[in-house]
């Protein structure tokens, strides 16, 4: 039995979430709704999940010591990784003590927060068809990774190339010959996240459609943990950072079979409760490539997906209900309720405190959502915004929220 205290009072139930952005956002709101106090923590004020919680701080989540203090004040009974770049030892240290539950667990946050520990575990431990990788500190490393040394063969060409540590595609780029070697290298030192100059580089899959498969691990009424799958979401990736999502995404019947056995594996083993831990609850988002009848593993995110945004259109539970519901041990539902897609709304502009013109013509699209993220300063290339299309037809849906999110235009205030 689940028992729920009442929020700002001394028995609360308590859930921080670490990186507050879009996607947080919408966990924090579907906390609220189940009446759970919720502290959103993000490393700039005012970000998105700010704005919807309880309590906000201002904190440098991979500093170990300014975490833990964090915690060891809020006293969350739940901590919710919401991005990569977290001081994970200090939450296993935390989890251990019995301090904090880490969703899904901590060891997961720590294996998923670069791409080695993930890539190591899916395609070394658990034996999971993934491109042929090398992971390379040199652009030395990197061309013999390529070339192949000592009569091994290497990735070859095309390939692709992204810092270990990086998301949204940053200093991701691909190679089709010699000539982009340097290149790409230069790039990768550019683009990641820590400095320090490790990269994967991973064979070209030629896949004909790429999915996000979205994983549950909930509890069934007997107490054991259930795996349940969403239908798969199509999106579309430029330069490495999501576009658009449709859901469903038709497939082979044989090719779901093998991308749920794949998303199943993982999930499994970074839910696994290690030292005596309970095992780990939450969804989970499953990148896969498909081509006819053939799946491979890309990577996983043990939180919601930002391609699973399209879910606040198309299924009864969104991806961020079905996260808070897992998590606080509730039962889920993933069925579809409509098809329908989503369209990423980008800044345009480099400015603080943007207007955005349009939104009323957008939203005279059929069957058009929008969600603002409410980002206080945005970029060029930043994500400001989503349109959501629901429709019969899943390509009239990707029609219409690509042609709303068009008529959304942002600009300076001056
Ligand atoms: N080995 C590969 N073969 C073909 N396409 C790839 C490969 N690796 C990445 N991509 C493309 O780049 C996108 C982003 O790569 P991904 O590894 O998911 O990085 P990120 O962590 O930034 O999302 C993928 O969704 C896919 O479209
Ligand atoms: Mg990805």
């Amino acid at each position: 039995m689940t028992t729920f205290g009442t929020p700002l009072s001394p028995h609360a139930t308590r859930v921080m979430l670490l990186g507050s952005g879009e996607l947080g956002k919408e966990v924090l709101i579907a906390l609220q709704r189940l009446g759970v106090e919720t502290i959103a923590v993000d490393r700039y004020d005012n970000a998105p999940g700010q704005q919807v919680a309880h309590r906000a701080h201002t904190i440098a989540m991979s500093d170990p010591a300014q975490l833990k203090a964090l915690i060891e004040q809020e006293k969350p009974d739940w901590v919710v990784p919401e991005i990569e770049a977290i001081a994970t030892p200090a939450l296993a240290e935390l989890e251990a003590a019995g301090t904090v539950r880490v969703v899904p667990t901590a060891r997961a946050a720590r294996l998923t927060m670069d791409r080695e520990g993930i890539r190591r575990l899916a395609a070394e431990t658990l034996g999971l068809a993934t491109s042929p990788y090398k992971f390379c500190d040199s652009f030395e490393e990197l061309q013999a990774a390529i070339d192949g040394e000592n009569g091994k063969p290497g990735v070859g060409y095309p390939c692709v190339v992204k810092p270990v540590m990086s998301s949204s595609g940053k200093g991701q780029s691909k190679i089709d010959g010699p000539a982009d070697v340097r290149k790409a290298w230069e790039v990768a030192m550019a683009g990641g996240r820590v400095s320090h100059g490790r990269v994967i580089v991973e064979g070209f899959i030629d896949f004909d459609y790429e999915i996000t498969l979205l994983t549950v691990r909930a509890r069934a009424a007997d107490g054991s943990v259930q795996t349940h799958f969403c239908d798969a979401i199509g999106h579309v990736q430029v330069s490495g950072d999501y576009v658009e999502s449709w859901q469903p995404h038709p497939m082979h019947p044989a090719a779901l079979e093998k991308a749920q056995a794949i998303a199943k594996a993982v999930t499994d083993d970074l839910g696994r409760g290690l030292d005596g831990q309970p095992a780990g609850l939450g969804l989970f988002g499953v990148e896969l490539f498909v081509k006819g009848e053939q799946v491979w593993f890309s990577e996983v995110s043990p939180r919601p997906h930002d391609t699973g945004m399209v879910t606040m259109v198309t299924q009864w539970q969104n991806e961020f209900e079905l996260h808070a519901r897992a998590i606080l041990g509730l039962p889920v539902d993933t069925a579809l309720k409509t098809p329908g897609a989503s369209a990423v709304v980008y800044g345009g502009v480099d400015a603080q405190g943007i207007v955005f013109d349009g939104v009323d013509e957008a939203l005279r699209v059929p069957g058009t959502e929008i969600r603002l993220f409410g980002k206080p300063e945005s970029f060029v290339k930043r994500r400001m915004g989503v349109l959501l299309a629901r429709d019969a037809d899943v390509e009239q849906a990707r029609v219409n929220a690509k042609r709303a999110a068009a008529l959304v235009r942002p600009r300076t205030a001056a």
